[in-house]
């Protein structure tokens, strides 16, 4: 399996998204509700979606797809290699013409280790990418994890959930514990670009529980590729698929568990 060919071959259908999104940008949006009012998607997440699934089928045949908009597609989903694509990540951002939102792209193998990944800001132009053994990269220059050493050091990124309104656990408590303790913190509204601005020492780290693999998977792969560190909130990977995610440098990672575990603690004790 040639990753960089592939890789190739998924950055060139990104940046195709990429350019049918901008079609549709700094202009009214037709928006619909999914799953309650703050879950929306619009005509840019169906268009760039109708862009990626039919390139991909034609290009990997034998790989199955996810699709946000669409589910699940292409060779059977036990094939040995899958994609997770989110056509737009940050559809609240391109609903309201804000200017971060991207197309995000992984290919994963069966037992969802992330292979290839491409995130692509269509308004910046900035497209970070990763194969694995290959590096991450940002435009082409190396991506590396800041060196913060320290949470009072660090600006950190998260997100909240779409069922924050009815789920107690919608991370209002972690935001709590952080904030006091850190430089600063950002909800910017694409955890895929969000996780690359980690791979480029952009945030210092970033967590987020409820999350699923087409936010996530490819921006994980920069991560590493970048020489950060991604678990799930034990530390582990059993639950890093989208449910929980703590990414930053060695050092950081540690502490960003450490005040994820005492305030789900007190989560617990309700
Ligand atoms: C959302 C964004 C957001 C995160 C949400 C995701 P969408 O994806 O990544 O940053 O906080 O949990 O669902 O709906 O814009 O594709
Ligand atoms: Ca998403
Ligand atoms: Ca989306």
């Amino acid at each position: 399996m040639n990753l960089q060919a592939i890789q190739a071959t998924a950055i060139e259908i990104a940046l195709q998204a990429g350019a049918e999104l901008m079609r549709f940008y700094d202009q009214p949006h037709q928006e619909m509700t999914k799953q309650n009012i703050y879950d929306i998607v619009t005509e840019g997440d169906k268009a760039s979606e109708a862009i990626i699934v039919p390139a991909l089928h034609k290009a990997f045949p034998d790989h199955h797809i996810v699709a946000e908009e669409g589910g699940g597609s292409g060779a059977p989903a036990d094939a040995e290699y899958r994609w997770y694509i989110d056509p737009v990540d940050g559809t609240t951002n391109f609903a309201n013409n804000i200017p971060y939102f991207s197309v995000s792209m992984a290919l994963a193998d069966r037992d969802n280790n992330p292979l290839v990944g491409v995130v692509y800001n269509p308004v910046y132009n900035e497209l970070f990418t990763a194969a694995r053994g290959f590096g991450a990269t940002l435009n082409n220059k190396p991506l590396h994890v800041s060196g913060a050493d320290s949470l009072s050091k660090a600006i950190l990124c998260t997100g909240f959930p779409y069922t924050r309104a009815t789920n107690q656990d919608n991370n209002l408590i972690e935001w709590g514990a952080f904030l006091p303790i850190v430089r600063d913190l950002r909800r910017f509204g694409s955890a895929a670009l969000d996780l690359c601005f980690v791979a480029a020492g952009r945030f210092d780290g970033f967590w987020e529980a409820h999350l699923n693999p087409w936010d996530c998977m490819a921006g994980i792969l920069c991560i590493r590729e970048a020489g950060g560190l991604v678990t799930d909130y034990s530390g582990g990977e059993t639950n890093l698929l989208g449910a929980e995610l703590i990414a930053g440098n060695r050092l950081l990672h540690a502490q960003i568990m450490e005040v994820i575990a005492t305030s789900r603690q007190a989560i617990a004790k309700g």
